[in-house]
């Protein structure tokens, strides 16, 4: 990927998730081991800098001079439960994978057992540090936001659709349309993706209920929805073309797992076309920003061409 305001804002997002997750009274080492190893590996950080290119997006448009809060905890704490997410999606009993952002999985680390609290631990962190950074009524947005679009009806939801398809979760029905495919990935990826802009639009106003914040939140969603569908689908189709030293993780094993994806569905140019339409779709949502939304504009454009 060249430049683009990812690269700029990564190494501040580091920071501050280093930071974050420093040493305190009370965090037994090795679990504090556990959750730095895999936060602080790295990661491309996109969802926490949607919610910084966010917050500056809802500021410039709404005229203020800067955003309202500071957005950094916010995306921090986003981030945080992305990594949950990604450690107990690696764990034997979901994905079984042992690598991950170019190194040995939590789990293979650190044991099963400290992989599974490194996730809890890291999940219920991320709500401890909106409501520490963020108090009264933005707090409680903000952890509502981030809980919906993380819980039953989002990611996790999501998540069991997706093993229910491999056939490892009894009693649901497995998905197997193309509908079924794009409800699981709405859900599983795409919810804390707009999760992240939605964060960062509150943030940048302020407040989560005016007309004007309202209407900025109505066309985030909708790239977000577009721009998350887009990303799951080239994940997918980085698992059959892309290589592992380029992700840092295993390629190849959605098909050997039997996972429900674009290109097993669709194949691969059709799952290409259509990433690419929703990258355009993601885009238009956003045209009556100007220049407001133009590092939003250039990340999902970047995104597309991804190898990584
Ligand atoms: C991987 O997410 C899991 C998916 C939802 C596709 P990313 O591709 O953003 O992984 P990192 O954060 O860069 O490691
Ligand atoms: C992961 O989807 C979605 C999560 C909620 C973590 P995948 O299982 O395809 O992600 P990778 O390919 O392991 O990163
Ligand atoms: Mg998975
Ligand atoms: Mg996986
Ligand atoms: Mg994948």
């Amino acid at each position: 990927m060249s430049e683009t305001p990812l690269d700029a804002l990564k190494s501040l997002i580091d920071s501050r998730l280093d930071q974050i997750l420093a040493q305190r009274a009370g965090l037994p080492a090795p679990l504090l081991a556990a959750m730095r190893y895999s936060a602080l590996a790295p990661g491309k950080r996109l969802r926490p800098a949607l919610v910084l290119l966010a917050a500056d997006a809802v500021a410039a448009k709404l005229h203020l001079k800067s955003p309202a809060a500071d957005p950094m905890p916010a995306a921090c704490a986003l981030e945080m439960v992305h990594v949950y997410s990604l450690v107990h999606d690696d764990l034997p009993a979901m994905d079984d994978d042992d690598m991950r952002r170019g190194q040995p999985t939590c789990h293979v680390k650190y044991g099963e057992a400290l992989g599974i609290l490194a996730g809890d631990a890291l999940l219920t962190m991320a709500f401890e540090t909106l409501g520490q950074y963020y108090p009264g009524p933005l707090g409680g947005l903000c952890c509502m936001e981030l809980a919906r679009a993380a819980g039953p009806a989002g990611m996790v939801g999501g998540q069991v659709a997706d093993l229910a398809a491999e056939g490892r979760i009894a009693d649901v029905d497995a998905p197997i349309t193309l509908e079924d495919l794009e409800s699981l990935h709405r859900r599983k990826t795409g919810q804390l993706i707009v999760a992240g802009l939605r964060l960062g639009a509150m943030i940048g106003s302020g407040e989560g209920t005016s007309t004007s914040t309202l209407n900025c939140l109505r066309d985030l969603t909708v790239f977000g929805e577009s721009l998350g569908l887009a990303f799951q689908i080239i994940d997918d189709l980085l698992d059959v073309s892309g290589s592992a030293e380029k992700t840092g993780k295993r390629v190849g094993k959605d098909a050997a797992r039997g996972k429900l994806t674009y290109p097993g569905l669709l194949g691969l140019a059709e799952s290409r076309q259509r990433a690419d339409r929703l990258s355009s779709e993601a885009i238009a949502s956003l045209e009556t920003w100007g220049e407001a939304a133009r590092p939003l504009i250039t990340v999902a454009t970047a995104l597309l061409r991804r190898e990584k």
